[in-house]
């Protein structure tokens, strides 16, 4: 028969751990995902245990040795993840057992799960978020590039989804730019937090052995040691910064992913969706379906999902570690899936979709878009105070609505029964492209405003 493996604590706890709680405790199914930053780290730990003279060279490159074993085998498929070991800390502690026997002992000198697994969990965030920088990136070349071929094409601007000025299709785009920058750059002022290294706060305490932190920081690329031990095995804050960065760029890939949802829509018509991001309906013949679209709409839930669980894991936890935090990398990956996925799709649907600019003109003409021109036309051409020019404005589009007019049907004479002072060169306000090129204030819709902003984001 089979010797049965006791776990680490057999002398000391006995008998088995009930079957129902063994199995939905374990976490290896999950942070298996970590083996490679688990090895790093061991490696980068013992090594440090060696330089101190805490464990001698030669116990030192038998550690190496059976942890560069088991990352081949683990890479090579040829590794068993039992649940029956708990996380995979105790996995590859147990496998170097078998490989290198009682000197495997030395590996967990001065380190605790508590500070393994965190300095774990930092350096995979540290890339993963380096990845979605970069996924961000895309995102934002994709929309420069729609943008610079719609300088000129014209759209209704809305509020309260009414048509409310002429804008440049270019410059709605290119506040989604405005959007992935943020995100991006929250991802990154994400590092500083993630790149402090938990390494050697042990359990809670720290550790009596002379241990090197500066050495394992430098080694593993963190900026500094953490300067609290009980901190540090408590604190999920970077968790939570993650979280929140991903819920806001989720919640920006759901804000365009609706206004797409609506344009591609029969009723506005104003964008097409390629056939190779639309899907067909299992009863209607005709149909082209915006999936993708929705699909980006409805993940944002996942990452608010995934906050709120984190927020509430930690709200009222004493310090410092308890098993309530295992779940925070079950999260994590389960976030980041998410939203690579997301940006990945969405950065599809940016290259698959067109323009229908004559439906955008055609919408852009209706609503009175200009009234604010003509308004503004009266203060700056008949020197009156905005709100009478407001009213009159107001008086004009009134009498349009009755006539079945737009403002650029009216006539001269038309327009002077109403304001007697009115000039011919009127007219231009009515021009959706003066309209918008007006706009030259900073930040505004004009073409030249687009143009620089382009040129200022492909450097950013
Ligand atoms: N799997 C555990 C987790 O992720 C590792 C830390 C365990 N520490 C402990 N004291 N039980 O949270």
């Amino acid at each position: 028969m089979k010797k049965k493996i006791k776990p680490i604590w057999g002398i000391r706890i006995k008998g088995d751990t009930t079957s129902t709680f063994q199995k939905v405790s374990s976490s290896i199914h999950v942070d298996k995902r970590l083996f490679k930053e688990d090895i790093l780290a061991s490696i980068i730990h013992v090594e440090m245990l060696n330089k101190q003279k805490i464990i001698n060279f030669k116990i030192k490159n038998k550690i190496i040795w059976g942890l560069k074993k088991i990352q081949n085998q683990i890479i090579k498929k040829n590794y068993i993840f039992d649940y029956k070991d708990e996380d995979i800390h105790m996995s590859i502690e147990k496998k170097l057992f078998e490989l290198i026997g009682e000197d495997a002992g030395f590996i967990h000198t001065a380190r605790s799960r508590n500070d393994q697994v965190l300095v774990d969990l930092k350096i995979w965030m540290i890339n993963s978020n380096k990845k979605l920088i970069k996924m961000l990136e895309q995102t934002i070349n994709n929309i420069l590039k729609i943008a610079e071929k719609n300088i000129y094409t014209i759209m209704p601007g809305f509020t309260h989804l009414k048509n409310a000025q002429p804008i440049s299709f270019a410059h709605y785009i290119l506040a989604y730019v405005e959007m992935f920058i943020r995100d991006r750059n929250r991802f990154n002022n994400n590092f500083s937090n993630l790149k402090e290294n938990p390494l050697g706060s042990c359990a809670l305490s720290g550790t009596s052995f002379n241990i090197d932190r500066n050495y394992t920081t430098k080694k593993l690329a963190f900026n500094n040691p953490t300067g609290n031990s009980i901190d540090t095995v408590s604190d999920r804050d970077f968790v939570l910064d993650f979280l929140f960065a991903s819920s806001t760029c989720a919640m920006h890939i759901s804000r365009l992913a609706e206004e797409f949802i609506i344009w591609n829509s029969d009723a506005f018509k104003l964008i097409s969706m390629n056939d190779n991001i639309v899907t067909g309906s299992s009863i209607m013949p005709q149909k082209k379906n915006p999936d993708s679209l929705e699909f980006l709409r409805g993940k944002v839930s996942n990452s608010y999902g995934n906050l709120f669980s984190m927020l509430t894991i930690l709200k009222g936890l004493p310090l410092s570690y308890f098993k309530d935090l295992q779940d925070d990398k079950k999260i994590v990956f389960d976030t980041f899936d998410n939203l690579s996925d997301s940006i990945k799709v969405l950065n599809e649907v940016l290259k698959n979709f067109s323009v229908n600019k004559n439906e955008m003109l055609k919408l852009a003409k209706k609503g009175y878009i200009t009234a604010t021109d003509l308004a503004d036309y009266f203060v700056e051409n008949l020197n009156f105070p905005f709100r009478k020019s407001y009213q009159i404005t107001a008086k004009i589009v009134n009498y349009c609505e009755k006539n079945k007019k737009l403002l650029s049907d009216l006539s001269i004479d038309e327009l002077k029964k109403i304001e007697p002072n009115i000039k011919d060169d009127v007219i231009k306000v009515f021009e959706l492209k003066n309209s918008v090129n007006s706009k030259k204030s900073y930040g505004g819709t004009s073409f030249e405003n687009i143009k620089k902003m382009i040129k200022k984001y492909k450097n950013a």
